[in-house]
């Protein structure tokens, strides 16, 4: 199958979370199963350097109301993969300091920027650079995608039966803009209209890939259900029970060659299964020593690796932060976001010197270090469509403690007396979003460590011993493909 797969982020190429994990660890391995793929992306500043190694193979225009702008096409690989990827190279939208945000403030500019780039990824297309049996479409920024493919390519003959599919990676971002932006998406004005690309009185670009989407997912089942609920689906839910059997949840996988305890390059100590308990108390001690952690190799160590916003749970963690360190417990804390959340990590580790280590910043290696030393790792998310950390801790050996929604209510097995003996817990799970109940799961996390190793041990034999990788999700994904090119045919 020729699959171009469109995405705002990318690894190694541009990531604020985790959708640029998925937009490389699924395309890797759809090219790895045998179809031809393409992953197109911007050409953001920081790709300048890869460029060396990639080449410009063609130039597409597309008329922005009354300007036509143009793009390079430039395509590169990934290192021993046959997958081709392309950076749609328009310096005066890409060529910025971030990839979205600006002093906090979205670019005033954003619908223009991504309304270009998935058109000019559409023009490379119809210029046979790929000629795609499905294009698979991720979040608001792609959200036209599906509109222009159903209503516009698919009247000519090359474009009749090109699939498309798109996924929801979070509702909580609408790609919404004001009405007059419908001029930048050069369809017509009548799908300006409740049931198409307007919400509001806005244009919205998340309704809108869900509206003309052959195939619509989330990043896991369980999401996939709360998002036809008004809890969760931000408003969108109408949009999405109509869906009806169009939309599927599929749960996202580990890359292996990223997050991986036995090669990880960014670890001091590798490990295996076989090897944790070494291998985990190394990098434990070692991370320690780094962050100004006391030294104690029986303090349970809690990490997390997160966005500081809303959706991550932080306001469980503030208000019972002081009632779990009164334990012989630390936390490792890694994040950027809101200042509030920035200040409450910092504010508990100087309450809290030496049991508590506060890293306000992205850095990947810190993100590898924390997974490989934490005992415990921390994802009590109000709401989460798929979370990697649950996934990657499950990998490195780390039992993570989590609210039940989402993907998290799909990767974790709670540690109740009946899982254990069955071998499948893997972690602590706390049903409602509630302190109290969040402090519950910590307290059998504290207790099962201090007191019960052989239970503990049970814990990450579960989750090591899975296999995690993208090679289930993504046949599910060629599922969904073939789903959305046998809909063109019977249209
Ligand atoms: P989301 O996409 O909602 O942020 P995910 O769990 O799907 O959540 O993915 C988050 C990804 O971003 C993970 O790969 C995580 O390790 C990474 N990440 C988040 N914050 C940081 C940070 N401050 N430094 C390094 N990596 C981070
Ligand atoms: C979003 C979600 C996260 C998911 C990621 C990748 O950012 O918040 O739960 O894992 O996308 O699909």
């Amino acid at each position: 199958m020729r699959i171009l797969l469109v995405s705002s982020e990318a690894l190694p190429f541009a990531k604020t979370g985790g959708l640029a994990d998925v937009a490389t660890g699924l395309s890797k391995a759809l090219s790895n199963a045998g179809h031809e793929v393409v992953l197109a992306l911007p050409c953001y500043r920081r790709h300048i350097d890869e460029l060396a190694r990639g080449e410009r193979i063609g130039q597409v225009e597309v008329a922005m109301k009354s300007r036509r702008v143009k793009a390079d096409i430039l395509e590169t690989t990934l290192d021993e993969s046959p997958l081709r990827v392309w950076l749609i190279d328009q310096p005066n939208y890409f060529d910025r300091g971030s990839l979205y945000v600006e002093g906090g403030l979205d670019y005033a500019d954003n619908s223009e920027r991504f309304l270009f780039f998935s058109r000019a990824v559409l023009e490379a297309a119809r210029n046979q650079y790929l000629l795609p049996d499905v294009i698979h479409a991720n979040d608001w920024q792609t959200g036209v995608i599906p509109a222009i493919v159903s209503q516009q390519l698919r009247h000519t003959a090359d474009f009749a039966n090109v699939g498309t599919a798109f996924t929801i990676h979070n509702m909580a971002f609408h790609g919404a803009f004001p009405a007059h932006d419908m001029a930048l998406t050069g369809l017509p004005q009548k799908f300006f209209n409740w049931r198409q690309m307007e919400f509001y009185g806005q244009l919205n670009l998340l309704k809108t890939g869900i509206a003309f989407a052959d195939m619509v997912t989330t990043v896991s089942p369980t999401y996939a259900r709360e998002i036809c609920t008004s809890q969760y689906g931000c408003g969108l839910d109408p949009v999405l029970s109509d869906c009806g059997d169009r939309l599927v949840g599929i749960l996202n996988g580990v890359d292996p060659e990223e997050w991986n305890p036995e090669i990880d390059p960014l670890i001091p100590e590798n490990y295996t299964l076989e090897s944790v308990d070494v291998g985990k108390a190394a990098c434990k001690s070692a991370l320690q020593q780094q962050l100004g952690l006391a030294e104690n190799p029986k303090a349970l160590l809690f990490g997390m690796v997160s966005r500081l916003t809303d959706q991550k749970g932080f306001d469980l963690i503030a208000e019972k932060a002081d009632a779990i360190l009164q334990a012989d417990v630390q936390f490792v804390f890694l994040g950027t976001g809101e200042e509030r959340y920035e200040n409450l990590l910092r504010d508990l580790q100087e309450r809290y010197p030496g049991k508590v280590s506060a890293n306000i910043g992205y850095n990947e290696q810190l993100a590898h270090q924390i997974e490989a030393a934490a005992d415990a790792y921390l994802m009590p998310s109000r709401f989460e469509p798929c979370g990697l950390n649950q996934q990657y801790s499950h990998v490195y050996g780390t039992p993570p403690i989590v609210h039940a929604t989402g993907g998290l209510a799909d990767s974790v097995i709670d540690a109740t007396d009946e899982n254990l003996e069955e071998r499948l817990a893997n972690g602590f799970v706390f049903n409602k979003y509630q302190s109290d109940d969040f402090l519950e799961a910590v307290w059998r996390a504290v207790g099962m460590f201090q007191h019960h190793p052989e239970d503990w041990k049970r814990l990450q034999q579960a989750g090591m011993s899975r296999d995690w990788s993208w090679d289930q999700s993504a046949d599910k994904y060629v599922k969904v493909y073939e789903q959305a090119i046998s809909r063109t045919r019977s249209e």
